[in-house]
């Protein structure tokens, strides 16, 4: 049996696909999200490869069921935060409307980083253990606070990096440019819709979720021990600033 390892946002788009890559390596693979159903089917397709992937629902946003998770973790190898979103993607209409936007925004995407890996801290190894956050490319170039939430993890990570690098934990983030094959962009997710961002992006394409894992696989790796504090893109090279 290899590591153990805890997925943020695992049942569903870049989530279950670094399940998946965790889950092939043998790792023993605990995936968190609020939808207990999405979360079964994706792990009964995990196990039925052979995985060894177990579920547990909870709303990483909240202190109570955060603790929760992390008492069912346990001792932990890797955490892979990587729950989150853009919960306002429209344009506010009113101030209230955009107080209510930024607040959904950075609790929703700030919380489920910062309070698992608080919360699992005390249980993850060392040396050797690994924090992996995903963040956006949005955090560098728009999306509003979906945008800002992102790159409050960037500082908050790199501060970690440095307090835990003598412990021989590191703790890295990676940025996504755009991964159509997700939940991510909901109704906005139109063929239409698609085909312009994919035609944004100097490699003419989207990401897919597997190029996303097999980066957090290398982050995780015992190879990768000397890199950390690092905010790094996989975007096709829509970087920086491109449009
Ligand atoms: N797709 C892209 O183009 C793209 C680009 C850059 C960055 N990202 C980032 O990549 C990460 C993964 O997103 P994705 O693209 O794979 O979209 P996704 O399919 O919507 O995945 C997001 C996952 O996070 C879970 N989640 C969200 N809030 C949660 C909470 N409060 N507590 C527990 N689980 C929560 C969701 O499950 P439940 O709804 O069941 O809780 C879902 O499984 C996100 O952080 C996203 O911001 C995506």
């Amino acid at each position: 049996m290899g590591r153990r390892t805890v997925v943020s946002g695992g049942g569903t788009g870049i989530g279950a696909a670094i399940a998946e890559v965790f889950a092939k390596a043998g790792d023993e693979v605990l995936i968190l999200g609020r939808r207990a159903e999405v979360l079964e089917g994706t792990a009964k397709r995990l196990n039925d490869a052979g995985g060894h992937v177990t579920w547990h629902a909870a709303d990483l946003t909240d202190p109570e069921q955060v603790a929760e998770a992390a008492e069912l973790a346990g001792d932990t190898d890797v955490l892979v935060n990587n729950a989150g979103g853009n919960l306002a993607a429209t344009p506010a209409a009113s101030l209230t409307e955009t107080r209510d936007q930024w607040l959904t925004n950075l609790s929703g995407n700030v919380l489920p980083v910062v309070l698992p890996t608080q919360a699992l801290l005390p249980r993850l190894r060392r040396p050797g253990g690994r924090i992996i956050t995903i963040s956006s490319i949005a955090a560098f170039r728009g999306a509003a606070s979906y945008g800002a939430a992102k790159a409050a993890l960037h500082p908050w990570s790199i501060e970690l990096a440095d307090r835990l690098a003598p412990e021989g934990v590191t703790v890295n983030v990676i940025a996504p440019g755009f991964v159509p094959d997700t939940e991510f962009y909901r109704e906005r997710g139109t063929p239409e819709f698609f085909a312009g961002r994919a035609a944004a992006v100097p490699a003419g394409r989207g990401g897919t979720p597997a190029e996303i894992a097999a980066l957090v696989a290398h982050l995780a790796s015992a190879e990768a021990g000397f890199l950390t504090g690092q905010v790094i893109g996989v975007n096709g090279g829509a970087w920086p600033g491109t449009k």
